[in-house]
């Protein structure tokens, strides 16, 4: 047996978000969000569901944290509610939306759970896109004025601040894809979503630090590990490509380093910024560059890339992967991954400080006769990505705490509730909460601070 001891402190949590977990999407107040205009919308969901009832996490959550705290969770990770709080997006308090999220916290705290807010887990108000959205700069001014509102009413308690979920996911799966809401498939768009996305983090962080003195500000951006499925140059010019437009157009702005040279010169080239970067104004780059305490991280996979010498350059991924390494998302398991991340986000832009916001698995091993929910396949990807995190530390990286994703199965944006990446069962019918194998396993890890495997 080889025993892994994590520092002393490091907060082993979950994360989940208000729109995949909470339901009453109409409820005390609530204004409607762009999620819930989407799934609304027939065809955008593939298993025909909504939100609107989700986990009905709004009338549990007392249930949700007497979970966590069997589980022996540190740490808690979730989201608010931008249009629960603010339903016209800005002006008007729903105070209903706010308490409940005070009590939320204050639930968190009695059972000693460090509470780790997002401010943007993607459910716009849809009054704000229906002004135009992200791609509209007046969204970014809204963004500022839901982080004031939320972080006076909860900023003497919260000591961990998270502006924005994945800003990738909000411009390009929301703008450029259109997989996510508001669906649109504009590209332009999506970098104008990108930009005003962290311009309202940049802008949001020293409001935070106003109104919440004591606290730790960060961002969580999500990012994919590309490689080249051969030495050869075209491989490599594409896998290189595909690291800039997911992430280092988001690392970099956030890390002092405006956007990567190499991708505004092939977008200009590609005819996407005919005037270059006319939507970057004076004092932009600065105050999306602010001084943060830590980056939060989500990983969930690598892609292999190869150019199929398609004539349009277009970008071409392969999974390597055989069948039994990918899970139910079809994503590669790949540890490494999380390994050479952390070492690059601290070696190379020097992150001061380092969290997993994210990082699990979709698998939909279910109960047996007897109840019980025999999934070894996510002990198994969890522990070969703790171990890649110790690896990581025990090179120096400052990484503090690890947020399984999800703590319980939810609705999982477009797929609907056919994904389960929960460490407990959500028997939807009923909602009943059935914890997993893995949710008992990940209680030992916590409690020894530590992961055995077997030698
Ligand atoms: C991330 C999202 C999270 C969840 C996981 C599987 O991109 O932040 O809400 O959907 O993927």
């Amino acid at each position: 047996m080889t025993t892994l001891t994590f520092p002393d402190g490091f907060l082993w949590g979950t994360a989940t978000s208000a729109y995949q977990i909470e339901g009453a999407w109409n409820e005390d107040g609530k204004g409607e969000s762009i999620w819930d205009r989407f799934s609304h919308t027939p065809g955008k969901i593939r298993d025909g569901s909504t939100g609107d009832v989700a986990c009905d996490h709004y009338h549990r959550w007392q249930e949700d944290i007497r979970l966590m705290r069997e589980l022996g969770l540190k740490a808690y990770r979730f989201s608010i509610s931008w249009p629960r709080v603010l339903p016209e997006g800005r002006g008007r308090v729903n105070q209903a939306g706010l308490d409940f999220y005070k009590r939320l916290v204050d639930g968190l705290l009695e059972a000693g759970i460090v509470p780790f807010i997002t401010l943007y887990h993607w459910d716009l108000p849809q009054a704000l896109q229906d002004e135009g959205g992200w791609p509209n700069r007046r969204t970014a001014e809204a963004f500022v004025e839901y982080a004031d509102v939320v972080s006076r009413s909860l900023g003497d308690r919260v000591r961990h601040w998270i502006t924005h979920n994945e800003p990738w996911c909000i411009a390009i799966l929301g703008h450029q894809i259109g997989e996510h809401a508001p669906g649109h498939q504009n590209p332009r768009e999506a970098l104008l979503t990108a930009h005003h996305v962290l311009l309202s983090h940049g802008w949001a962080v020293p409001v935070l630090r106003r109104n919440s003195p004591e606290a730790e500000v960060g961002i969580t951006l999500n990012y994919t590990h590309y490689m080249p499925a051969s030495s050869g140059e075209p491989d490599i010019k594409q896998a290189r490509w595909l690291d800039g437009w997911f992430n280092r157009w988001f690392f970099d702005p956030i890390f002092g380093r405006h956007y990567p040279a190499d991708m505004t010169a092939a977008y200009q080239a590609g005819g996407l910024l005919p005037q270059g970067l006319d939507f970057v104004q004076p004092g932009d780059m600065e105050a999306m560059a602010a001084p943060l305490d830590f980056i939060g991280l989500n990983y969930y996979t690598r892609e292999v890339c190869r150019v199929w010498g398609a004539a349009d350059n277009k970008p071409q991924v392969v999974f390597a992967a055989p069948a039994d390494q990918r899970t139910d998302m079809g994503w590669e398991v790949y540890p490494d991954g999380l390994y050479w991340l952390l070492s690059r986000v601290y070696f190379e832009y020097q992150a001061p400080k380092i969290y997993v916001t994210e990082n699990g698995c979709s698998y939909s091993d279910g109960p047996d006769e007897t109840g019980r929910i025999r999934d070894q396949r996510r002990i198994d990807y969890l522990a070969a990505h703790f171990a890649a995190a110790h690896r990581a530390i025990g090179n120096g990286v400052p990484l503090a705490g690890y947020f399984v994703w999800s703590l319980m199965d939810n609705f999982e944006w477009a797929h609907g509730f056919r994904q389960r990446f929960g460490l407990v069962w959500v028997d939807y019918a009923t909602q009943q909460r059935l914890p997993k194998d893995s949710a008992w396993w990940y209680r030992d890890v916590i409690a020894a601070n530590a992961l055995t495997l077997p030698d």
